[in-house]
C-alpha cells in the first residue's frame, strides 16, 4: 500500500496537464483503478484482516482524491498566472492625437439631460425601435382611424401576403416606452425614455430618423404644478441660465389631457440665440396630464393614479443650444463636422462637474 501511495503521489506531482492528471484518476481511484480492484480484495480476507486493511485502503483513496484536487487548482493558477503574463498590456500609453475622436452632439445632449432628470429621481427605460402598432397607436389612444397616424409620416414594415395582422412599425415617437414601462414597474413611476425615432420627412429640420426624450411621473397626486416646476428646472440646468420663462399653449395630443405645448423666452439677437431673455418665443416640446385610457393600457388604475408625460426633440434642443443651423448634417458622418461640432470624449456631463463647459 505504501508502494501504491509514492508511486501515485509521485505521479501527481510531475502531471503536467489536466488531462494527464484524469488519466491518473482513472488508473488509480477510477472504476478499474489499481485503488479501487484491492477496496474488492476486502471481501476475500478475514474479518480481522478487514478491519486492519479496509480503514487505511480508503485513508489512501481520499488522500490520492485530494491530491488530486490540490493538483488541478495548480495547474488552473499556473495557466491563469501565464496569460496575465502573457497578455499583459500597457494601458499608460497616450492615444494617439491625431486619431482622436469626438462625442457626437446628440449622444452628449442625451447624456446632459439624462444627467439634469435623475437628479430630479428620473430612471432611464428603454422601448424597441421596431415597435408594434399597438404600443405605437392604440395604447396611447390613437385608435385606427383617429388623424394622428397620418401625420404621423410613419414608416410600416413588410407582411408576409395573407397575413392580416396590423404590420409593426418603426417608432414615430419615443411615448411607446410610457406603456411597457408602465406594464413593467406599475405606479409610482418616473421614468425618462431616449431614443431613436422615425418619421418619412426630410428638410433643414427634419431627418428620416431623429430622436426624442420621454419623461413620465406618475403617482396618488401630481398634478400640471408639478409638471411646470420640473420643465422649469429642467429648462434652467439644460439651458445653464438662472431665470427661464415658460409659456404653457394649450394644445392637443390623444394620449394626454389637458395638453400643452412649451415655448420658451429667447432672442435672436445678432443672428444667436439667447434662451431666458428678448421677445421671441421658442417651442421646445409637447406634454401634459397622461390620458386615463394611457394608463389603463399601462395597467395602471387612473381611479389611484395620475401625472404628467412630456416629449422632446434630442436634436431639436442640441441645434439650439449648440448653434448647429441644420440637422441633416448630424447624420452625414463629415469628420470636419464632428470635430468641429463633437464634444471632448472624457468630459462626461455631471450637474456639479459642469454640463457643457
Ligand atoms: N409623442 C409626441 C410627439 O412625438 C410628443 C409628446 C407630446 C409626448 C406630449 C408626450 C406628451 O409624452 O405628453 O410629437
Amino acid at each position: 500500500m505504501d508502494n501504491l501511495r509514492d508511486k501515485y503521489i509521485d505521479l501527481i506531482a510531475n502531471a503536467g496537464s489536466e488531462s494527464a492528471l484524469e488519466d491518473l484518476r482513472v488508473q488509480a481511484i477510477g472504476k478499474k483503478g489499481e485503488i479501487s480492484l484491492q477496496m474488492r480484495e476486502l471481501g476475500r480476507m478475514t474479518p480481522e484482516e478487514r478491519q486492519v486493511a479496509g480503514p487505511r485502503l480508503n485513508a489512501l483513496k481520499d488522500e490520492i482524491a485530494s491530491a488530486l484536487a490540490a493538483k488541478k487548482e495548480a495547474l488552473a493558477d499556473n495557466a491563469l498566472d501565464e496569460r496575465l503574463r502573457s497578455e499583459w498590456l500597457d494601458v499608460t500609453l497616450p492615444v494617439r492625437p491625431r486619431r482622436q475622436g469626438t462625442i457626437h452632439p446628440v449622444s452628449q445632449v442625451t447624456e446632459e439631460v439624462t444627467a439634469i432628470f435623475a437628479d430630479m429621481g428620473f430612471a432611464v427605460a428603454e422601448g424597441p425601435q421596431i415597435e408594434s402598432d399597438w404600443y405605437n397607436f392604440d395604447a396611447l389612444n390613437i385608435p385606427g382611424h383617429h388623424p394622428a397616424r397620418a401625420e404621423m409620416d410613419t414608416f410600416y414594415t413588410h407582411r408576409a401576403e395573407g397575413d392580416d395582422r396590423p404590420p409593426h412599425v418603426l417608432r414615430t415617437h419615443t411615448s411607446p416606452v410610457q406603456i411597457r414601462a408602465m406594464q413593467d414597474q406599475g405606479a409610482p413611476i418616473r421614468i425618462i425614455a431616449p431614443g431613436r425615432v422615425y418619421r418619412a420627412d426630410y428638410d433643414m429640420t427634419h431627418t428620416p430618423m431623429f430622436h426624442q426624450i420621454e419623461g413620465l411621473a406618475i403617482d396618488k397626486d401630481i398634478s400640471m404644478a408639478n409638471l411646470k416646476w420640473v420643465l422649469e428646472e429642467f429648462v434652467k440646468a439644460f439651458f445653464e441660465v438662472d431665470d427661464v420663462e415658460l409659456r404653457f399653449r394649450a394644445s392637443h395630443f390623444p394620449f394626454t389631457e389637458p395638453s400643452a405645448e412649451v415655448d420658451i423666452r429667447c432672442s435672436w439677437e445678432g443672428g444667436t440665440l439667447k434662451v431666458g431673455e428678448g421677445d421671441d418665443w421658442l417651442e421646445i416640446l409637447g406634454s401634459g396630464m397622461v390620458h386615463p385610457n394611457v394608463l389603463r393600457a399601462g395597467n395602471v388604475d387612473p381611479d389611484n393614479w395620475q401625472g404628467f408625460a412630456f416629449g422632446m426633440g434630442i436634436d431639436r434642443i442640441a441645434m439650439l443650444k449648440y448653434g448647429i443651423p441644420d440637422l441633416r448634417a448630424f447624420f452625414d458622418s463629415d469628420l470636419r463636422w464632428l470635430r468641429h461640432y463633437g464634444f471632448a470624449a472624457l468630459d462626461v456631463p455631471t450637474l456639479r462637474g459642469g454640463l457643457s463647459r
